[in-house]
């Protein structure tokens, strides 16, 4: 499913312009990831694609639905939003209790609902916690749960906020398979992320946000190859890219494999 941005201002109440005018468009099945500073507008903007806020003036479309026309409760149907502390997102006694909560109430059947719940169980490796209390969980797999949680109601759309900050490696890479699992099922996946080796693994697209305003939207190289317009939202590029840069290669890398290839 589609998100059409147009002209998007955002002004919170006590009068802070947050976001200044932003337009993009994420096709259907695509995968994004946003970067950019503290303070630059990113989980603002994540808030206005579920419609937990609404725009001050400007558009954003879900697909065909304008966002303003729509409760968050209709929104949750087509997109999902894993919060980026799970400590907001989690209340139930059990992990079972709390995945299955979503699709039951989007109004799904139970037979579709234990469907979904199980898949999005197997997805996140919680099969063997299903009776766990997710405050007996560790922050890693609690963060799982809630990744779960959101999966299991189907939507169309995905956003993730901060993902990967606090996880080890291990959950890094769990995490990156659930979002290749969800590219592979032709969802479209936002993530709002600080982890510039998991936006170059991983995304073929980069936008970076500053000060509310889009300071680079593209394909993953060509934005990560930016060193210096990305230092004014203190995005460094990954290291890998910088040690090609200082070394010569003519073309920009962002992965091991591009700079092994690039190498030989
Ligand atoms: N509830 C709020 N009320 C007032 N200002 C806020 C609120 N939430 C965020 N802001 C301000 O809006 C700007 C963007 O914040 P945010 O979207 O959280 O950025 P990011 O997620 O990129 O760190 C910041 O200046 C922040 O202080
Ligand atoms: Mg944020």
């Amino acid at each position: 499913m589609k998100i059409a941005i147009d002209k998007l201002h955002f002004t919170y109440p006590i009068g802070l312009e947050a976001l200044k005018g932003i337009s993009l468009v994420v096709e259907p099945g695509e995968q994004v990831a946003i970067v950019g500073q503290n303070g630059a507008g990113k989980t603002t903007l994540a808030r206005h694609l579920n419609g937990l806020l609404k725009p001050t003036s400007g558009s954003v479309f879900i697909g065909d639905w304008e966002t303003t026309k729509f409760s968050t409760a209709k929104l949750a149907a087509r997109v999902g939003y894993v919060f980026q502390n799970p400590d907001e997102q989690l209340f139930s006694r059990d992990v079972v209790t709390e995945v299955s909560f979503g699709p039951r109430n989007l109004g799904y059947a139970k037979g579709k609902v234990d469907e979904l719940v199980e898949r999005a169980m197997a997805l996140t490796e919680l099969n063997g916690k299903a009776e766990a209390n997710p405050y007996d969980l560790s922050p890693a797999w609690r963060k799982m749960v809630a990744l779960a949680s959101i999966i299991a109601m189907d939507t169309p759309i995905v956003i993730f906020d901060e993902p990967t900050t606090g996880q080890d490696a291990v959950n890094v890479a769990r995490i990156a398979h659930v979002i290749s699992e969800l590219k592979r099922e032709g969802r479209t996946v936002v993530v709002i992320t600080h982890d510039i080796d998991f936006c170059a693994e991983n995304f073929e697209r980069v936008i970076a946000l500053s000060q509310g305003r889009v300071l680079l939207d593209g394909s993953t190289r060509e934005v990560l190859g930016q060193e210096d317009i990305l230092a004014q939202t203190y995005v460094e590029p990954p290291q890998l890219t910088r040690l090609g840069k200082r070394l010569g290669l003519k073309e920009t890398v962002t992965t091991q494999e591009e700079f092994i290839k690039s190498l030989a």
